[in-house]
């Protein structure tokens, strides 16, 4: 099973591992080890540039993981982020009850109240995938961790299940230090908690992870527009529209027209597929935006379309992100529960802004490059990773043993690693050496050899090819940035 594989080589060569592993790990907890620390990394700094890089007036903040229960009362968490539980009456093990109706029936169920997932459980027979007993009544459990503040404990406290509050909450003070200019948008890339019931899929639905979202307050008469607008609009989208079971190709002008959604939601629909199939470099077959609709939809959005890829590990395709329209559902909470008047003048003008949120799991994305770049071409595992957010840019060998080789592949790797994410690597033989870095995704290897010392040049190996080339010992950075940079 490819599932197997990859997660033989993510825990053998430190991808990801549990967490807590020497004490038996908790399910929904996981570790990033060497490797997937910088894979994860460099997503993430790929995100910042291509969505940052959208407008001058999009930055990046950090804000707390602990936020006052204030917070989640404006926000409507507490009494909207829940999920459909139900307990085995026998052996009182939990379950995701929807979890178990979808299974059940293959049917999307997202849209049932807990009153109808109770009854569904009845009509198909459902029981404990335990130990067969009953299950009981579905109720709705809210997916918060909380925690006491201070010492005495007297002040509530919850882990943020997402990062977008801490956006909202920085609004006004930001809003003020950035010139009262709209657009204006705040990311943050970070930790949040789900006490997901039972997070069942590996590495996928985690209890703590990580997001990297993106709040764009804008003035709602301005949702129709986009001043860049017609530089997308033969862009064509691949899209699943609620209701339908088919993948469309539809241009970003169809969409508006034909669905009558804002010029400013579609725009970001297409940079967000740019940043999918040019930056991450997904096949687009394996890449779609899917519309949520009626109670699918999470509470806070008006319009909801998940960003998901395809990945044969999970079965099919898989959300990764999501484009929500959330309007002023989280500044007017805010304004009413902390009583702060969160609305902005611009020339007379008086209003709470609206938001358009770019949200992405970052853990997910991860895994989705592990499943998706992931290859057995015969004896030989490689990781086809976008050459720019490989772990391991760059590896450095010595062809031999000898001083006079060590010597010049010491100083190269000396040369290179305050520039590029590069490994030195002298044990076991060429061909051993390239199929350890093959199988972490490396894209070049460089073997230093006697040509190195005679006439300064290098071998250049590149994984997907595997092509070698001899390259001059000074342009092999240059050589590097312009196969990175194409
Ligand atoms: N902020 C949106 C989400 O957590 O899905």
């Amino acid at each position: 099973m490819k599932v197997d594989d990859i997660m033989d080589v993510a825990l053998r060569r430190g991808f990801i591992f549990p967490a807590s592993e020497i004490y038996g790990g908790v399910s929904g907890f996981w570790e990033y080890g060497h490797l997937g620390t910088k894979l994860r990394q460099n997503w993430e700094n790929a995100w910042r540039r291509h969505f940052l890089g959208l407008d001058p007036n999009y930055h990046e903040i950090t804000t707390t993981n602990i936020m006052p229960k204030g917070v989640f009362e404006g926000s409507g968490h507490l009494e909207n982020f829940n999920d459909p539980l139900t307990s085995c009456t026998k052996c009182n093990q939990r379950f995701r009850a929807d979890d178990l109706v979808q299974e059940a029936t293959g049917r999307s169920v997202e849209d049932l109240t807990p009153l109808e997932l109770s009854e569904a459980i009845r009509a198909e027979g459902i029981t404990c995938p335990k130990c067969k007993g009953e299950l009981g009544e579905v109720n709705l459990f809210n997916m918060m961790f909380q925690v006491n503040i201070g010492a005495a404990g007297g002040l509530t406290g919850y882990l943020r299940p997402e990062t977008a509050q801490g956006s909202f909450v920085s609004f006004k003070r930001m809003f003020e230090v950035l010139r009262n200019k709209l657009p204006m948008g705040l990311a943050i890339v970070g930790r949040v908690y789900r006490n997901e019931i039972s997070p069942r899929q590996g590495f996928f639905r985690l209890r703590e992870f990580n997001q990297a979202e993106l709040q764009i307050f804008f003035d709602p008469d301005a949702f129709e527009e986009h001043p860049d607008f017609e530089t997308v609009r033969d862009t064509v989208l691949r899209v699943k529209q609620f209701g339908s079971d088919d993948i469309v190709s539809l241009t970003c002008g169809e969409l508006v027209e034909s669905r009558g959604i804002g010029k400013f939601y579609v725009y970001h629909m297409a940079r967000v597929q740019e940043f999918y199939l040019t930056t991450l470099r997904i096949p687009p077959e394996l890449f779609r935006f899917r519309e949520l609709g009626g109670k699918e939809k999470a509470f806070y959005n008006k319009v909801h379309w998940d960003v998901e890829v395809y990945m044969e590990t999970l079965g099919g395709f898989k959300e990764v992100g999501g484009i929500h329209y959330r309007t002023d559902h989280d500044l007017g909470g805010h304004e009413k529960a902390s009583k702060q008047r969160l609305q902005v003048n611009i020339d007379g003008k008086k209003f709470v802004p609206h938001v358009l949120e770019l949200s992405f799991g970052v853990d997910r994305n991860f895994w989705a490059l592990m499943d998706v770049f992931y290859e057995q071409e015969g004896e030989r595992t490689v990781f086809h990773f976008p050459p720019a957010l490989a772990p391991v840019t760059v590896a450095v060998f010595p062809l031999l043993n000898k001083p006079e080789l060590i010597a010049a592949a010491e100083a190269l790797y000396t040369r290179l690693s305050p520039h590029f994410s590069a490994d030195y690597d002298r044990g076991g033989s060429i061909g051993r050496r390239y199929r350890r870095h093959d199988e972490v995704g490396t894209p070049y290897c460089l073997t230093v050899d006697f040509d190195t010392v005679e006439k300064g040049t290098v071998t250049l190996r590149d994984r997907d090819s595997m092509a070698q080339e001899a390259v001059a010992l000074d342009t092999v950075a240059a050589t590097l940035i312009a196969r990175l940079c194409p």
